[in-house]
């Protein structure tokens, strides 16, 4: 039986997903939206780009969650995206309704589900998906790290003229401008990255892999969606065919890297069971504050939302 992945939001990002999700024959999609006819529309177009496409994926749409039953994997892309001028964070308020309100429809009807947020502020919408669904931290994941390595191997590979895909680097952090690019663990084709550029190149392009999302959104007045949907469907790919991949994730963690209680982007191993394993790296003084300052910047809106999180958990029971 085919595998069933649930996107909730079919806007720029749920859309771009849904339609690589059909591409890479995962599964069948089934995509909700307040915008009934837009998901319904979208989804009956992709369904009909299968033919041609050669692929065997049926999708579906609608405000409706009925058809979502029994998913696999549910991709939480709903909300607003931020316009030039806000921070992610100015996200918080606007986007734990629609968060909440959403996980509570699709989590009844999928309660064995592998969640993925797309939603942004990442991280803390992290910590409103992991209240209302009450699973495992191994099941509730954000999407970022992913996004922001990519932009630092795209910048790198540009710099370079040489392939993206030869370049291993690793973001650590929450996605915000204090996200943690690693210089030290980033290599080309194996070779160190420091030895192939000066300093201050780098730090050129550490600071603009930092403020890539607002470099798009500051071009086009929302934010970008191409890549985010990509490196979400990574994510499913590799929960779905059970790969074991090493990337960068948001995830709960409980004292790995001195945090406690807390979604952040740190190296996970994703397979069948979602995030299977949390890496720690011995990370330097200065790596290691840095993370901690990121983080800080998180729990700042944890503790802002903590008494909305409370009564969600109390009414959980
Ligand atoms: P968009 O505005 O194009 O789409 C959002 C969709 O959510 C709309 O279709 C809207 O109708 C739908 N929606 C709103 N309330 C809903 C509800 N209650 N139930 C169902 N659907 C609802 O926005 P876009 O560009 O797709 O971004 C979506 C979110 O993803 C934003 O919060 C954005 O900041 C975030 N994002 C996160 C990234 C990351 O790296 N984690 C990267 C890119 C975007
Ligand atoms: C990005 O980094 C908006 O978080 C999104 O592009």
């Amino acid at each position: 039986m085919r595998k069933k992945i649930t996107v909730i939001g079919s806007g720029n990002v749920g859309a771009s997903c849904a339609i690589q999700l059909v591409q890479k024959e995962l599964g069948d999609v089934v995509v909700v939206d307040i915008r009934e006819g837009w998901a319904a529309g979208t989804t009956l177009d992709m369904f009909q780009f299968t033919p041609v496409a050669g692929v065997d994926a049926k999708s579906a749409g609608g405000s409706n969650y009925e058809a979502t039953a029994g998913s696999d994997i549910v991709v939480l892309t709903a909300g607003f995206p931020r316009k030039p001028g806000m921070s992610r964070d100015d996200l918080v308020w606007a986007n734990y309704d629609i968060v909440k309100g959403t996980l509570e429809q699709a989590l009844k009807l999928s309660p064995d589900c592998i969640l993925i947020v797309v939603t942004n502020p990442l991280d803390a919408m992290c910590h409103v998906a992991y209240e209302v669904s009450g699973f495992p931290r191994n099941r509730v994941m954000g999407m970022a790290g992913i996004l922001d390595t990519a932009r630092f191997r795209a910048f790198i590979g540009d710099k370079l003229g040489v392939s993206v895909e030869d370049i291993q680097t690793l973001v650590l952090g929450g996605h915000g401008d204090a996200m943690v690019p690693l210089v030290r663990y980033t290599s080309v084709g194996g070779i160190p990255l420091a030895d192939l550029l000066d300093a201050d190149t780098i730090a050129a392009l550490v600071k603009r892999t930092a403020v890539g999302g607002g470099e798009i959104v500051k071009l086009m007045g929302t934010s970008a969606f191409y890549a985010p949907a990509a490196a979400a469907v990574q994510m499913v790919e590799a929960i779905l065919k059970d790969k074991k991949r090493v990337l960068p994730c948001s995830a709960l963690l409980q004292g790995e890297y001195g945090i406690e209680g807390l979604f952040v982007g740190v190296p996970v191993k994703l397979g069948a069971g979602g995030v299977e394993k949390i890496f720690e790296l011995k990370l330097t003084e200065e790596e290691s504050a840095a993370l901690k300052k990121s983080a800080a910047g998180v729990k700042e809106l944890v503790e802002l939302m903590e008494p909305k999180l409370a009564e969600i958990r109390a009414a959980r029971g």
